[in-house]
């Protein structure tokens, strides 16, 4: 049989073979386990915990929330506040930070998060997930300020994500590769089941929502365009298309068996850089997708050299197999 360690046994060699994770660090990601485990418990309710449906709120962002949203951003401040790890959060559902209240120690870590990602899926029983990022507190002096935030995602200390799918997995990097831990139910514990997770550096997979394809920028066109002409065409060879409108789920498949995920700039809303979420979605997966040998761009730079100018500031996105997202940001750097 086939001898598998549990996450605590994984940080602890981490900590104590390779000097990546300290204490503080290795107890945050614990908790956020912890958490995530409470969340797929939730998820795995459905009807009968009544946490379908929508809430009757809005974010920041002007999305809807659903019930499951608000339920798993509770759950995620709730187990993380007391520790003794953090020093504040912050969250795609609400509209500033959360500073780890004064009857608590601060810590020196900052923790964000997509609580509930693919929130279009959970009435309809398709995968979701949750995505975290861990920047470190910078500046020294006490307190927190929406600025500590703002640092591009290179400077992460970690970042992962959990999917609640056929199974319930974490994925996460500390920045020594990626790896991943399937929760056993019956034991309640989270067991390694992949390491040095890489990504294939070509694929015939692409992930982007075609309904979406008379808005796209012409170098989005392009490059899909030649995929859809398959053999006969420039690439010479046919592709396969995947769109599960979880990022969670596509970018699970991607670091699984590889493929290239876009959610580029659009007409509809040329002001918007994009739909999806820098220091929430983007970042996070960058880290782990660069972490597994892939790249990710925004179509002209790399994902982790932006600065933010703002918490909740949105991002064009390009992630998965090098050479494929290379070759999209090459024609938006032709086409620029
Ligand atoms: P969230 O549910 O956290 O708001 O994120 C949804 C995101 C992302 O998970 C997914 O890739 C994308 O929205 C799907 O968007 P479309 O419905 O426009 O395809
Ligand atoms: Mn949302
Ligand atoms: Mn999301
Ligand atoms: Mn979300």
């Amino acid at each position: 049989m086939t001898k598998r360690i549990s996450l605590t046994q994984y940080l602890v060699e981490q900590q104590r073979e390779h000097g990546h994770i300290p204490a503080q660090l290795r107890l945050l990601i614990e908790v956020v386990a912890r958490a995530c485990k409470r969340i797929a418990i939730a998820v795995n309710k459905g009807e009968l915990g009544e946490v379908l449906g929508t809430a009757g709120s809005e974010n920041v962002q002007g999305e809807v929330q659903k019930k499951l949203d608000i339920i798993s951003n509770e759950v995620l401040i709730e187990a993380n506040e007391w520790g003794g790890h953090l020093a504040a959060m912050a969250s795609e559902e609400m509209d500033s930070i959360h500073v780890v209240p004064n009857r608590y120690p601060q810590g020196e870590y900052m923790l964000l998060f997509d609580p509930l990602d693919g929130s279009s899926n959970i009435d309809v029983n398709v995968s979701i997930g949750t995505i975290f990022s861990v920047l470190r507190k910078v500046n020294n002096q006490r307190g927190v300020s929406e600025e500590d935030f703002l640092q591009p995602g290179k400077q992460q200390a970690a970042a992962g994500y959990c999917v609640y799918g056929p199974q319930t997995t974490l994925v996460l990097t500390v920045g020594d590769g990626v790896a991943m831990f399937t929760l056993d139910r019956e034991t309640g514990s989270w067991v390694l089941t992949s390491e040095n997770v890489q990504i294939p550096a070509d694929t015939k997979e692409f992930a982007i929502n075609m309904s979406n394809m008379r808005h796209w920028a012409p170098p989005v066109k392009r490059y899909i365009d030649e995929c859809l002409a398959g053999k006969e065409g420039p690439r010479g060879k046919d592709f396969n298309m995947r769109w599960v409108a979880s990022m969670v789920a596509d970018v699970h498949r991607i670091l699984t068996r590889g493929g290239i995920f876009m959610y580029p700039w659009d007409q509809r809303d040329p002001d918007k850089p994009g739909k999806l979420r820098l220091m929430y979605e983007a970042n996070p997966m960058a880290f782990l997708v660069e972490q597994a040998g892939g790249i990710a761009t925004n179509g002209h730079q790399r994902i982790m050299e932006l600065q933010p100018g703002k918490l909740h500031e949105r991002v064009s996105v390009v992630l998965g197999s090098k050479n494929e997202v290379q070759r999209v940001t090459d024609y938006h750097l032709q086409d620029a």
